[in-house]
């Protein structure tokens, strides 16, 4: 049976580029993502990960229609500024809806497939202000919610020993986005990691060396 991969997120700046990559390494792809515009050769579902049972429908979905996904690479994700002085308790909820539990629902949903079918991989994105206080400091709200997707990976690592399932954490600095550089607009761009760059580093990890790694936390920067 042909072995896929479930990306979300597919269709943000990220998104984009991790399932061309993976399509051109000959992976099957299944793609959550509400704008199905360049994804065409994935099979694209509109999901709103942030409810859990949409996503539990989701995935009952996709492994009951004869699917193998032997890895999910959880992209989704959302930034937003804020001291503590300006981050209430609103803001922290709304960050860890979008940052954590978008990748915890779809874990909690397919590791019950991963532990019938002998493994599969998690790709979760952190990001270096959850365990760098001097940039956290001015993004909270965002800097802890990330934080849980590196304590989520440790816990899958521990949970699927012996099980075949594993997690790593790939930690992107500064992304080369439109987005990014309007907000940035006098930022040396050359700096910044491409998302491509990115994607090579996700295939990498589904590859047969990546996917020996163990526990891994893999710091994309280049000079950002
Ligand atoms: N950009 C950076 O510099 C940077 C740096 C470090 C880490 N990261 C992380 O890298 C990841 C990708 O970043 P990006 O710049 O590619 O972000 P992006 O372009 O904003 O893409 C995020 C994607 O998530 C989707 N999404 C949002 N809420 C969703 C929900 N409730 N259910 C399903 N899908 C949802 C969005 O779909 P819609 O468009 O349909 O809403 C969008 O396609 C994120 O986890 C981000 O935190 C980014």
């Amino acid at each position: 049976m042909n072995v896929k991969v479930l990306i979300t997120g597919a269709s943000g700046n990220l998104g984009t580029a991790v399932v061309e990559k993976l399509m051109k390494a000959g992976f099957g792809i299944l793609a959550v993502a509400r704008d199905a515009e360049g994804l065409q050769g994935a099979v694209v579902a509109p999901v709103d990960l942030t409810d859990e049972k949409a996503v539990q429908e989701y995935v009952a979905a996709i492994t009951s229609g004869g699917h193998r996904i032997g890895a999910a690479v959880l992209l989704v994700g959302g930034f937003a500024m804020g001291a503590l002085a300006e981050t209430d308790g609103a803001a922290i909820q709304k960050m860890i809806r979008l940052n954590f539990e978008t990748a915890y629902h779809v874990v909690r949903a397919l590791t019950p497939h991963f532990e019938q079918n002998g493994g599969g991989q998690f790709i979760l994105i952190g990001s270096r202000p959850a365990f760098t206080p001097a940039d956290g400091q001015h993004m909270v709200a965002y800097a802890l919610s990330k934080s849980l997707v590196f304590r989520l990976s440790e816990i899958i690592n521990e949970t699927g020993k012996g099980k075949g399932i594993s997690s790593a954490v790939v930690v992107p600095g500064t992304i080369d986005t439109p987005v990014n550089r309007k907000s940035m607009p006098d930022a040396d761009f050359s700096a910044w990691v491409q998302p491509e760059i990115i994607a090579d580093a996700i295939a990498f990890m589904l590859s047969p060396a990546g996917r020996q790694t163990r526990e891994t936390v893999l710091k994309v920067y280049n000079q950002s």
